[in-house]
């Protein structure tokens, strides 16, 4: 189980304390599929970033089966078995997707079977793309797919995607969406997926809304969608406002 005990973010922007996450304490069960929603801006990645290390909290804890992984580096949560997709996934030149998949899964001999395998369950066709450079000549929506086929070849307990459906068509996010079915179903790896979409968001056990730096909600799909759709004009201020001078 992943244990978040009163983390909180503050960082000086020009002299100013801004606080991006305040006092946020959640468990994450094993083997659980959680998503994590909420609006733009929120602090969805940044809880993210602070579970997988990349990101050190100003105050608060973090436990990991029992352990404080707080002080931990990310290479060492990796060694765990945490591992993190990112919203906007780096490049890497001179790296073919084949290598990316290699050093993930940790098998110097990955066989083509194998890469193939972690292609197609995130929609890509193996022999289009294991030669293929990870670099700008791939599309962001790409990139993020061959990102998730690698975290799936690290084979990781607890797993955490920032947004994969960002720029991904619809025929692939189909396949995506039954790969994180099929790894629930399994119960091969917990899941942290941060999502805005229906589909990813009916396959979770539970649904944590946060927002203004806050878990403002937690609950199952069917509690929480209805209030994420009558909130969609809630979330702007200015509209608010209009809405109220009518
Ligand atoms: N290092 C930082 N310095 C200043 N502001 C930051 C920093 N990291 C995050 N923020 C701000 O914190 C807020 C939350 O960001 P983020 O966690 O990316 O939200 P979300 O993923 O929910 O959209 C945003 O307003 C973002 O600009
Ligand atoms: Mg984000």
């Amino acid at each position: 189980m992943l244990e978040l005990k009163h983390i909180s973010y503050t960082v000086s922007d020009a002299g100013a304390e801004q606080t991006i996450l305040n006092d946020v304490s959640v468990n994450i069960p094993d083997g659980e599929l959680v998503v994590f929603t909420g609006p733009n801006g929120g602090g969805k990645t940044t809880l993210a970033k602070i579970i997988m290390g990349l990101v050190t909290p100003t105050g608060g804890q973090i436990l990991y089966n029992g352990k404080d992984i707080t002080g931990l580096d990310i290479t060492e949560r990796a060694r765990l078995g945490i591992s993190y997709g990112f919203q906007q996934p780096p490049r890497f030149k001179g790296i073919t997707v084949r290598d990316l998949l290699t050093i993930a899964s940790g098998d110097n001999k990955l066989s083509k079977d194998k890469c193939c395998r972690y292609l197609t369950q995130v929609g890509l066709c193996a022999n289009d793309y294991l030669d293929r450079e990870v670099d700008t000549s791939l599309s962001g929506g790409e990139v993020k797919r061959i990102e998730i086929a690698s975290l799936l070849a690290r084979g990781s307990e607890f797993m955490i995607f920032d947004e994969p459906e960002a720029g991904i068509d619809l025929w692939s996010f189909a396949r995506l969406t039954e790969t994180f079915e099929e790894i629930h179903r399994t119960h091969s790896a917990t899941m942290i997926i941060i999502s805005h979409q229906e589909r990813i968001i009916r396959l979770a056990d539970e649904i944590i809304v946060v927002g203004g730096g806050e878990l403002r909600y937690r609950g199952s799909a069917e509690e929480v969608f209805p209030m994420i759709m009558a909130d969609t004009m809630g979330s702007c201020p200015v509209l608010t406002r209009k809405e109220a001078a009518k």
